[in-house]
């Protein structure tokens, strides 16, 4: 028999694995009011949700999905005025995301990625053995785009990853600063515009076509409000897509899903409505925060606001906890040490923080 030590084979997992921490999420999820993963505050209308119910019924269990979502990806490209070939659809966008390092990181490859930055990418880059190349946001925490340009000319990077909107800050790049860096960049350009209904800049798809290093990512799990159908994608040029397509595994989008976003993506004025009700959550929040004596707020153009006060924030966070608010705590970013991120949430969610918030910092004079 040989040796099964567990130890020694623990020791057999790539190290680049056994060094990170896996993906959670703190907080009791069961909290009556949840800000604190950027979600849409809406479900679906029940009689559309009982609709779907009769098609889900509909569906062969027993049958697999066709190995790429077509009928979706068709309507994606409808909705975006592309061709069908530009995107490969996933569970959603962060299962892409690995897909992304399976095609472009190598222990050779260089990563440029401004700072903070959604941090399930820097992770799928180490777990790929590529070398992060950071760039530090400027003192009013947004992005640093002499500094990003300048690393790119440095370090010709085989991938540059951007948010923008950003995650956890909340702040947008501009189209045209954007462009610069695509023009800069020798390798790819990732925009991740997981909140760009909510950004009044245009998307980055329209450079695709000038720019063949573009990638957009997007996903239905934020202003379309579908995250706990898991559904994202990519779009590039057709010649990128291809190859990625064989990089990504089959089948990762079930029949459920795919059902269910055709008829959510043909319904365009249940998610104008809704995209509205939430673009007027913000704007209130907003203003009703301003009006908190010693809340400083990062301009926002996404469904969420990242703020601090004088209080510390883990106390600030356990006392909105208390009552029964659930915000995100931004402690893991060392840019971001004493802030705290909400959600825009229901008009009664919302209500709730902002009475916990005053309640929480008035206690604390
Ligand atoms: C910048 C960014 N990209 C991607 C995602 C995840 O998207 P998905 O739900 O499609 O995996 C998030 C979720 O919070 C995000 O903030």
């Amino acid at each position: 028999m040989p040796e099964q030590s567990l130890d020694r084979l623990i020791d057999l997992i790539r190290p680049q694995i056994r060094n990170e921490q896996p993906y959670r999420v703190s907080g009791d999820r069961d909290v009556a009011n949840k800000l604190n993963q950027n979600e849409c505050p809406f479900d679906l209308p029940e009689g559309l949700k009982k609709e779907l119910a009769e098609m889900i019924c509909e569906i062969p269990f027993n049958r697999y999905p066709t190995e790429h979502p077509h009928q979706l990806t068709e309507a994606l490209a409808e909705l975006h005025g592309i061709e069908p070939e530009c995107i490969v659809v996933g569970n959603g966008s962060n299962e892409l995301t690995q897909t992304l390092g399976l095609c472009f990181i190598t222990e050779q490859s260089r990563i440029v990625t401004p700072r903070p930055m959604f941090a399930l990418y820097e992770s799928v880059v180490r777990m790929h053995g590529g070398k992060i190349i950071p760039v530090s946001p400027r003192p009013d925490l947004h992005f640093d785009v002499d500094g990003i340009l300048e690393s790119i000319r440095r370090e010709m990077p085989t991938l540059t990853i951007l948010a923008s909107p950003n995650n956890p800050t909340g702040l947008a790049m501009s189209f045209e600063a954007i462009e610069d860096i695509c023009s800069e960049a020798s390798g790819f350009v990732l925009v991740d515009e997981a909140y760009q209904d909510f950004n009044k800049n245009p998307s980055a798809i329209s450079l695709m076509s000038k720019h063949p290093n573009v990638l957009v990512m997007r996903t239905l799990s934020k202003g379309i409000g579908l995250a706990g159908l898991r559904l994202g994608y990519l779009l590039g040029r057709p010649e990128v897509i291809r190859e990625m397509m064989k990089a990504r595994m089959p089948f990762m989008v079930d029949r459920i899903s795919e059902t269910v976003a055709l008829a959510i993506l043909s319904r365009p004025d249940l998610i104008r409505a809704r995209l509205d009700g939430i673009m007027k959550g913000i704007r209130d929040l907003e203003s009703e925060m301003q009006s908190i004596d010693g809340i400083s707020i990062i301009p926002s153009a996404t469904n969420f606001l990242l703020f601090r006060s004088q209080m510390d924030a883990d106390e600030l966070a356990s006392r909105l906890a208390d009552r029964q608010v659930l915000v995100r705590n931004m402690r893991g970013y060392p840019e971001l040490q004493g802030f705290l991120r909400v959600t825009t949430g229901t008009e009664a969610e919302n209500k709730a923080f902002i009475e916990a918030l005053k309640f929480a910092l008035e206690r604390a004079h």
